[in-house]
């Protein structure tokens, strides 16, 4: 229940909003979850391993199922705008902003054969826009799970890796963003209490307890407040590059060359983005070993090689990402990267439980000195997959 002092629930905002917007009452409401990306950056598109961990931050979707064809979205964002369509018309090019990720994944999931009925939707979400925390993926797949549902799919391992491929459909062909899937595979498949080991070649995945609280360790995300745009051409002439460096050397996925192959590149800069991708996946296959082992704590330089390689191979990070990961090292942080696509969001720090305030004020300092924008610092455990919250 909410009071004076606690701040409503995503899931009750979601429903406040849809009672506003369009005077009706939800049939259920359904959350998905942001994530962090642990390690394995820029490597989903490639197929190269990631070690994602869903949140417990969501998004939720209040929503109430029509008896006409048509689909109205609001939310409780005041910039955000509300859509209505016919749900048979929906499409590429249908909608924009951030309409374009819930108009595009119902379309995906009607495409993939899911009898969509006409919806009211309002959504409401305490993921941090623009942080680098998949806050697009859990609208996604939190409109995914709604949908499917109320069309009467089971939910079953089946409909989920089909759910995963919509969302990826909806930002690829709808948003016109062309990422990589490790976003909405870990909001559909997390498993609580665990990060998603991912294999992006099949997207098959498997859970890694990560023994944090044992170890004494705490998973920080410092959000630099620099805001970025996934759909505004870096990420994609990343992903271009990756393709190009690829042909050259004959392979389907990146992932798979070996650094001799990657010496073999003549250009500088492919061969840069190629040594990321071969360094970054042996990083993710040390960092599980090590965990899995019960050695978390023995992770940090993967870290911040992982963070190095992003920097100055890929070409991916920003001041003040350089700068809060700098401090949070220099203030007693085992190890500390940029998470997520990079050019501003969040970076995140495997600290000392203990010297978390130490770390927080370090990485706001270092920022108030160098005269950059005051990041944002949230403690985060793991949260569960997108599911019925009511
Ligand atoms: C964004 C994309 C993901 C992934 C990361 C970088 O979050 O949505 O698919 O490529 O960047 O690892």
């Amino acid at each position: 229940m909410s009071d004076e002092t606690q701040p409503a629930s995503p899931a009750e905002r979601a429903v406040a909003e849809l009672t506003a917007t369009w005077s009706v009452e939800p049939d259920g409401v359904w959350v998905a979850p942001g994530r962090v990306n642990l390690i394995g950056e820029h490597v989903d598109y490639n197929g190269g391993r990631c070690l994602p961990m869903a949140l417990t931050r969501v998004t939720a979707a209040a929503v109430r199922v029509r008896d006409d064809d048509r689909v109205r979205v609001s939310s409780d964002d005041p910039d955000a705008k509300p859509f209505e369509g016919r749900i048979g018309q929906l499409g590429p090019g249908c909608a924009d902003g951030w309409a374009a990720y819930v108009a595009g994944t119902l379309w995906a999931l009607r495409e993939a054969g899911i009898e969509v009925p006409g919806l009211d939707i309002a959504v409401a979400s305490d993921v941090p826009l623009g942080a680098g925390l998949s806050s697009s993926a859990s609208l996604e797949s939190a409109v995914a799970v709604a949908a499917a549902e109320l069309a009467g799919r089971a939910d079953e391992p089946a409909l989920r890796h089909l759910m995963v491929q919509a969302a990826i459909r909806a930002e690829n062909e709808v948003v016109g963003a062309n990422t990589g899937g490790m976003d909405q595979t870990v909001a559909m498949l997390a498993e609580d209490g665990a990060a998603l080991l991912i294999d992006t070649k099949d997207f098959s995945t498997g859970p890694v307890h990560l023994g944090l609280a044992e170890a004494g360790l705490q998973l920080l995300v410092i959000d630099t407040r620099v805001r970025h745009a996934l759909a505004d051409g870096q990420y994609g002439k990343r992903r271009a590059d990756c393709e190009q460096a690829a042909a050259i050397l004959g392979l389907q996925y990146l992932a798979d060359a070996t650094l001799a192959d990657v010496e073999r590149l003549a250009d500088p800069q492919l061969r840069a983005r190629a040594r990321h991708v071969v360094t970054e996946v042996e990083r993710v296959d040390r960092f599980v070993e090590l965990v899995r082992a019960g050695r978390i704590a023995e992770c940090g330089p993967l870290l911040d090689a992982s963070h190095a390689s992003l920097r100055d191979d890929y070409e991916v990070s920003a001041v003040e990402l350089d700068t809060v990961v700098a401090a949070a090292t220099g203030a007693g942080a085992l190890g500390a990267r940029m998470t997520g696509g990079g050019f501003g969001g969040s970076a995140i720090a495997l600290v000392p439980t203990d010297a978390v305030p130490v770390v927080s004020h370090a990485v706001v300092r270092a920022c108030q000195d160098r005269g950059l924008t005051v990041p944002g610092t949230l403690a985060v455990t793991s949260g569960a997959a997108a599911r019925r919250a009511s």
